[in-house]
């Protein structure tokens, strides 16, 4: 078998690689199961997803948990989601450490209880000297809310005389977002098959490479995480250069 790990050039690895964790549900109907079984199952693949990332040298990964629209959900399948959250997070807290991982949350946190933002914000701490992989976890969020809100802070702070409006460019919008302090993806994954961004990180997103693979998220692994990779860096990324630009560089 083909070594894909191998395969990688290490000199060339994504500094952040964002994931769409996509088709738990439909792994479940697939097996005659309720969709909490795909969930479920869906927290092999974090693991070994955070693992093969973390093995890498990958700086950046975030994991789309939990979108404010996933609030619509049953109810059952909201607190089965809240509930595997917390229990993973529990069970993995000491491997965090460990592999010096920090982890980081974006999101509504008005919206989650207060039992999860609690514990989210305790291992958060625990982490936060961490400097190995930065693992972020985007719970209860989306990204117009995100957008949204880092234009009303930056009004407050026009109108409190904070910053002058005119100062106001693409760099200082960044800087209220939720991800101020976390470089913009180079490479989004999404499972499943699904071709759509699904209100994800739509202002960090712009340069990034996207890559959609046909696996349903609880059989993602970690070749499938090495296949990206390798996707991606056969790119050639022109950030809005021409070809011959980007070789002269
Ligand atoms: C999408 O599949 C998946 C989710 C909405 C939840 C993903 C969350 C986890 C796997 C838990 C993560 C836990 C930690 C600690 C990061 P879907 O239900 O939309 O699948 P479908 O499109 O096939 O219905």
């Amino acid at each position: 078998m083909i070594d894909l790990k191998e395969k990688i050039d290490r000199s060339r690895l994504p500094n952040h690689v964002a994931i769409i964790m996509d088709g738990n549900g439909r792994w479940a109907r697939e097996r005659g199961s309720h969709r909490i079984f795909g969930h479920q199952n869906g927290i092999t693949s974090v693991r070994e997803t955070v693992e093969g990332a973390g093995e890498l040298g990958i700086k950046y990964l975030t994991l789309y948990a939990f979108s404010k629209e996933n609030w619509c959900r049953p109810p059952e399948e909201i607190d089965a989601l809240m509930g595997l959250m917390i229990s993973t997070i529990n069970s993995e807290t000491e491997t965090l450490i460990k592999n010096n991982v920090r982890l980081m949350i974006i999101g509504d946190m008005q919206n989650l209880p207060a039992y999860i933002t609690e514990k989210l914000n305790e291992v958060a701490g625990l982490t936060a000297g961490n400097d190995g992989l930065t693992l972020i976890i985007a719970l209860s969020y989306g990204s117009r809310w995100e957008i949204a809100g880092a234009a009303r802070r930056i009004a407050e702070d026009v109108i409190s005389g904070k910053i002058e409006m005119e100062k106001i460019n693409e760099n200082t919008f960044s800087e209220y977002l939720l991800t101020k302090s976390i470089p913009d993806p180079e490479l989004l994954i999404r499972t499943s098959g699904e071709c759509r961004i699904s209100n994800f990180l739509l202002w960090q997103i712009a340069y990034t490479e996207l890559h959609f693979s046909q696996t349903l998220w609880p059989d993602f692994r970690k070749e499938h995480l090495y296949k990206a990779i390798i996707d991606f860096q056969k790119r050639e990324r022109r950030f809005g250069k021409t070809s011959e630009q980007i070789k002269c560089d």
